[in-house]
């Protein structure tokens, strides 16, 4: 299928992100972003999803959250809700900026719908916001995953390192059951597998258990 948008659309939705990602968080910088972009479009060619929807709706899945450093303190627990803001509120924002571009509607409701239902914990129904979800929990899951919720709350929540790893821990299994895709479900299996064993000698530091650490 020939591409929707041309060069030029293109570019400015790219520029249009790096804008708003210039200030953000350092869970939600560009390089949260552009790593979205390329997990979306490897698990879209995986999962025959729309390349190019999947692009667009990663490179402005988070413009909501793309203008402040300051992080709200509950990121992660807003997930157990139906939606915490940002989904709804950059979908949105994201409709406007397509609509500006001249986007076909089809293509603006599959982006909207996408990007809305990246922060809330409900069934996605369609591949390119199934897609979405995985490019972006991929990335709090493994070790990646763990050096990002481990730094987001000892910086916004307490600074305590026991606290932080539980909850590295906690929210890597709250991710590993819901991923949406085949593909992202087994990317997610091998990186867990990684900090399964990191887990394990966490608590064995932890509670002074020399024996299990030979
Ligand atoms: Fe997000
Ligand atoms: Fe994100």
């Amino acid at each position: 299928m020939p591409p929707v948008l041309n060069e030029g659309q293109m570019q400015k939705i790219v520029s249009f992100a790096e804008e708003r990602h210039r200030a953000s968080d350092f869970n939600h910088a560009l390089d949260h972003i552009h790593l979205t972009v390329k997990l979306s479009r490897y698990l879209a060619g995986k999962e025959d999803a729309d390349n190019e929807i999947c692009t667009v709706a990663a490179y402005l899945h988070d413009i909501a959250k793309g203008n402040s450093a300051d992080q709200p303190k509950d990121d992660f627990a807003e997930l157990k809700k139906e939606s915490d803001g940002h989904g709804a509120i950059g979908a949105k924002e994201a409709k406007e900026l397509l609509e500006k571009l001249g986007a076909p509607d089809f293509f603006i409701d599959q982006v909207h719908y996408a990007i809305s239902q990246h922060d809330n914990d409900l069934p996605k129904m369609t591949k390119e916001a199934a897609v979405l979800w995985d490019a972006d929990k991929l990335q709090l899951v493994g070790p990646l995953g763990f050096a990002r919720i481990f730094a987001y709350y000892m910086v916004y929540v307490k600074k305590d390192v026991f606290h932080a790893i539980e909850q590295a821990r906690y929210w890597e299994e709250f991710f590993l059951e819901r991923f949406c895709t085949d593909t992202g479900r087994s990317i997610a299996r091998n990186l867990q597998q990684f900090t399964e064993r990191f887990f394990r000698l966490c608590d064995a530091s932890r509670n002074g258990r020399a024996r299990q650490l030979l």
